[in-house]
C-alpha cells in the first residue's frame, strides 16, 4: 500500500520525506488555510520536494471553472494531481482532464455507487472518507472493501485512495481490505513505528548492553 501524507504543512513534509516511505501529498482547502500560506506558492514546493503525486484541490463548482482551474494548477508541476468533488460537474471535469492527460483525484466520495461513478469517469484515484463516515456511525471500511470487490469485478484501474485515516487502525484495516494508498495524518504515519514492547525491549537491550562495559566503535 502507498502512504501520502494529508497535509500541507511543508516540515511535516519534509520530516516524513527524509524517513523514505512517502509516496505522495494531499492537500484540501481547509488543510491549505490551516497552513497560512499561498495555495499555488505551497503546492510548487510541495512538488517540488516530493516526486510522487500531490493532489491540489479545486475551489470553483461547475465544469467550466473545474476546468479552467484544473488546467492552470496542473501547469504548477508535473506531479499535480487534480482534486475534483463528487458531484455531476467534478465527473464531467475529470473526464475532460483525464483526455488531456491530466490526472485526478475525485474527493468526497462516501458510497459506492459514487465510486464506480467516479471509476466510470476514468478518475486515477478516488477518495472515500473513511473517518467522516465512521463519525455518522457507518463502518468507512465496509466502503473500501465494497469498492475493491467492485474495482476487480470490472478490472478498473482508478486506485483506491483511503481517505479520513484518523488512526493506526484506520490503516491497518484499509491495507487488509485492499485500499491501494492511504493518505495520513503526518502524526498518524509516525505513530505506526510505536510499540510498548518496543520500547520496553530497548530499554532492557541499553541496560544490559551498559552492563558489559563494552563499546561498538
Ligand atoms: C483527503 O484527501 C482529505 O484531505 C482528508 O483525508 C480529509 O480528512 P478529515 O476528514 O480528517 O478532514
Amino acid at each position: 500500500m502507498k502512504f501520502f501524507v494529508d497535509t500541507a504543512n511543508i516540515d511535516d513534509i519534509k520530516e516524513l520525506n527524509e524517513y523514505g516511505f512517502l509516496d505522495g501529498v494531499t492537500t484540501n482547502p481547509s488543510l491549505i488555510a490551516k497552513s497560512g500560506r499561498d495555495f499555488k506558492e505551497v503546492i510548487a514546493e510541495i512538488c517540488a520536494l516530493v516526486p510522487g503525486p500531490v493532489s491540489a484541490e479545486v475551489a470553483a463548482m461547475t465544469f467550466e471553472g473545474m476546468v479552467s482551474e484544473g488546467e492552470y494548477l496542473a501547469r504548477i508541476a508535473d506531479n499535480v494531481v487534480i482534486k475534483l468533488p463528487m458531484t455531476l460537474d467534478g465527473l464531467k471535469t475529470c473526464r475532460h482532464l483525464v483526455r488531456k492527460g491530466i490526472k485526478t483525484n475525485v474527493t468526497l466520495c462516501f458510497s459506492a455507487n459514487q465510486a464506480l461513478l467516479a471509476a466510470k469517469a476514468g478518475a486515477t484515484y478516488v477518495s472515500p472518507f473513511i473517518g467522516r463516515l465512521d463519525d455518522t456511525n457507518i463502518d468507512g471500511m465496509d466502503l473500501i472493501r465494497d469498492m475493491r470487490e467492485i474495482y476487480d469485478n470490472y478490472a478498473f484501474q482508478t486506485e483506491i485512495l483511503a481517505a479520513s485515516i484518523r488512526s493506526a487502525n484506520h490503516v491497518k484495516e484499509a491495507a487488509i481490505a485492499g485500499a491501494d494508498v492511504a493518505t495520513i495524518p503526518p502524526a498518524v504515519i509516525k505513530g505506526l513505528a510505536n510499540h510498548v514492547l518496543t520500547d520496553k525491549g530497548l530499554e532492557q537491550f541499553a541496560k544490559d548492553w551498559a552492563a558489559t562495559g563494552q563499546s561498538i566503535l
